[in-house]
């Protein structure tokens, strides 16, 4: 039995977790900073940081006594190295390395984004198909096609070459005067809307499995606030937070056009590569895998499997650190004391592998 205690603090969850053989989760604790980071209508690095530093060791101590366990029954300690706010990252890493020094386990460094993969492996009804496998991984901050080889064997098919899927959930949300995230609120307010309201645009990107939203989101500015003015014109952000909605707009029917067109746009992507690949199953996750819509549309699109997380894991959490951990923990891999933060780090670059 290998036992393993995970630390996650890549973006705004304080997280920790204990997970036994990479399949069963013995404790999972998130903190959630979404109330802190509400006002300013996304994440703000200096304070989340300092809200890690704040919860860290309370945050721990509450996975190792939820799981009725102590630090001589754990085999590894595992924690984000990256990608994600180095300012988070490095709160959970000081804390990881100081709790490795003073029980001499050894320590790992994982990629936040093969946790969000292994988040399947947590999936209770989960059963490994067999590989390669299409992994889909749509977050705040990322949105990628992994091709999955075996455990720990990656290559990116493809991404976004602008923004995220979660954060053009999070800026259409904001435009539309939701609540931070945009994601959940735009979900539910697409259920009163009609789909075919407006006929955002899909960006092409034939040729390549990679994805564009940022056309989308201009789209769904320019059809549903009024233009700004001259004065307020300047960086985009500032425009996004000062459009004003027009009052003949129907929030649910943009809400509902614009998350038609952006889960098109990845049920098509992703079916092609999967097609392309002989992928035996695709792995959707990240916290836009929580979207009901684009379940429905990848199981609709593919004569495959779709596994998707239980809710509870699509965001961010450490119970999926540790189960990426696990794989490589029993491939023998382990991190020195002295490993550095990474602020970006693709999954097909594998520094496990010298
Ligand atoms: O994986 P995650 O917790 O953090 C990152 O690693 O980025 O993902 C957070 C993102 C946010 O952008 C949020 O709006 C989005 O996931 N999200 C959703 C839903 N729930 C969360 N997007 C669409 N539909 C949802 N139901
Ligand atoms: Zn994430």
């Amino acid at each position: 039995m290998t036992t393993i205690l995970a630390i996650e603090t890549s973006c705004d969850e304080t997280a920790a977790a204990v997970i036994v053989d990479g399949t069963t989760i013995a404790s999972n604790i998130v903190a959630s900073q979404i109330d802190l980071h509400a006002q300013y209508g996304g994440v703000f690095p200096e304070v989340a940081s300092r809200a890690h530093a704040e919860v860290i060791s309370a945050v721990v101590a509450q996975a190792m006594t939820d799981a009725a366990l102590d630090y001589a029954d754990i085999d590894a300690i595992a924690v984000t190295q990256g990608p994600g706010l180095v300012g988070s990252l490095l709160v959970g890493i000081n804390f990881a390395k100081g709790l490795a020094l003073a029980t001499g386990l050894p320590l790992l460094g994982i990629n936040h984004l093969e946790g969000h993969i292994y988040s399947l492996w947590l999936a209770p009804d989960f059963v490994e198909p067999g590989f390669p496998l299409l992994a889909l991984i749509v977050s705040g901050g990322h949105s990628e096609l992994v091709l999955m080889r075996g455990h720990g064997a990656y290559q990116r098919l493809g991404g976004t070459i602008d923004d995220a899927a979660g954060e053009a959930f999070d800026k259409v949300g904001r435009l539309l005067g939701l609540p931070f995230p945009g994601g959940p609120a735009i979900e539910l307010a697409a259920r009163d809307g009609d789909l075919r309201a407006y006929d955002f645009p899909i960006a092409r990107t034939q040729g390549t499995y990679d994805f564009s939203f940022s056309g989308l989101k201009t789209a769904v500015m320019r059809a549903a606030t009024v233009k700004p003015t001259a004065r307020r014109k300047g960086r985009e952000h500032s425009v996004e937070r000062q459009a004003t909605l027009r009052d003949d707009v129907s929030t649910g029917d943009v809400a509902a056009s614009f998350q038609e067109a952006l889960t098109d746009a990845l049920a098509r992507t992703a079916s092609r590569a999967a097609a392309d690949f002989d992928a035996r199953a695709v792995l959707l996750s990240g916290g836009v895998s929580a979207n009901s819509r684009l379940r429905e549309k990848l199981a609709g699109a593919l004569d495959l499997p779709v596994w998707t997380p239980p809710l509870s894991l699509c965001t961010d959490n450490a119970a999926m650190i540790g189960a990426a951990a696990y794989y490589r923990y029993i491939a023998g891999h382990r991190s020195s004391l002295d490993f550095e933060a990474r602020a970006s780090w693709r999954l097909s670059e594998d520094i496990y592998a010298d």
